[in-house]
């Protein structure tokens, strides 16, 4: 995502400027995305010694190193991450120089990847596929041409974005009259999806559906404060104003009321006292 603006808020500043921003991600956004990818792993064959995988969309390199978690003896994988965000690639590449893992980074868009022809035996775009242009074909496109024939592709959307609606009312709110931009596509029942993976090239007889939750949790005490990262990550989403600096913990204070009282949010008192909010 780009969060670059005009007028960041200070605050904002601190925490999603440079390498914060890759740990304000995974303290929100990317508790979410790790689960859906380590789920997802659950689904597939083992994974063969030699296998060839593309960590599409990359991020930090969730996926990869929900694979590398998941498989710590495994020979002989070969990895390659790509997405556009440098300040993402070059923390997995920091992880990767520091454990010797077996992943090359590289910065490429989903829509033209430096790969050839039936070069991967798994490609997984993992909460990526809707950033793509044309709606996502031209991802699925080359997720399609990239993949060895009987390889092996994952991609997955979000039925339910728990965040959209909270964060549009605090937007609408404090920033009355100016636009939010909302997805001009309805991903949500996993039609559209399907879809971009038939005009691909994929044959519908050899997908397979699948559907999963995740929820990000925080305990009461530091509700606030995951509530303010997540603003912090998305409040630009709407497009940074002057007055956000000013009227920050108003934002704040609001985006919590409105995930407390959302149907997304579900809050337990049992053991961990905790408040559970899928993002
Ligand atoms: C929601 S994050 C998911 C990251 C990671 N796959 C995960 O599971 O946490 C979406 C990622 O897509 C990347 N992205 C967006 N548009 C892209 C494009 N056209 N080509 C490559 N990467 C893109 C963003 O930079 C971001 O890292």
């Amino acid at each position: 995502m780009n969060i670059d603006s005009v007028h960041l808020p200070k605050q904002a500043k601190a925490l999603v400027e440079g390498q914060n921003k890759v740990s304000t991600y995974e303290s929100t956004g990317g508790i979410v995305t790790s689960q859906f990818a380590a789920h997802n792993l659950t689904l597939l064959s083992p994974i063969p010694s030699g296998s060839i995988i593309h960590d599409n969309t990359c991020g930090s390199g969730t996926v990869t190193r929900a694979i590398l978690s998941a498989n710590p003896s495994a020979s002989n994988l070969q990895f390659h991450a790509t997405d556009t965000d440098q300040v993402f690639l070059d923390a997995l590449q920091k992880d990767i120089s520091a454990h010797s893992w077996p992943v090359t980074v590289a910065n490429a868009k989903s829509e033209a990847l430096p790969f050839s022809d039936d070069y991967f035996t798994h490609s997984i775009t993992n909460i990526g596929i809707f950033f793509t242009s044309s709606a996502g074909v031209d991802g699925a496109k080359e997720i399609y041409r990239t993949l060895q024939p009987g390889g092996t592709a994952v991609v997955n959307c979000w039925e339910f974005v728990a965040w959209f609606l909270p964060l549009k009312t605090v937007h609408d709110a404090l920033r009355p009259g100016k636009p939010f931009p909302a997805p001009t596509i309805n991903w949500s029942d996993g039609q559209q999806l399907q879809k971009v993976m038939q005009e691909a090239g994929f044959a519908q007889d050899k997908m397979r559906l699948e559907k999963s939750e995740a929820w990000a949790s925080t305990k009461e005490e530091d509700f606030w404060a995951w509530a303010e990262k997540t603003w912090a990550y998305l409040g630009g989403v709407g497009v940074w104003q002057e007055s956000d600096e000013e009227r920050w913990g108003e934002a704040v204070d609001m985006l919590v009321k409105i995930l407390k009282e959302q149907k997304g949010t579900k809050i337990e008192n049992g053991e961990g006292d905790g408040r559970v909010c899928p993002i």
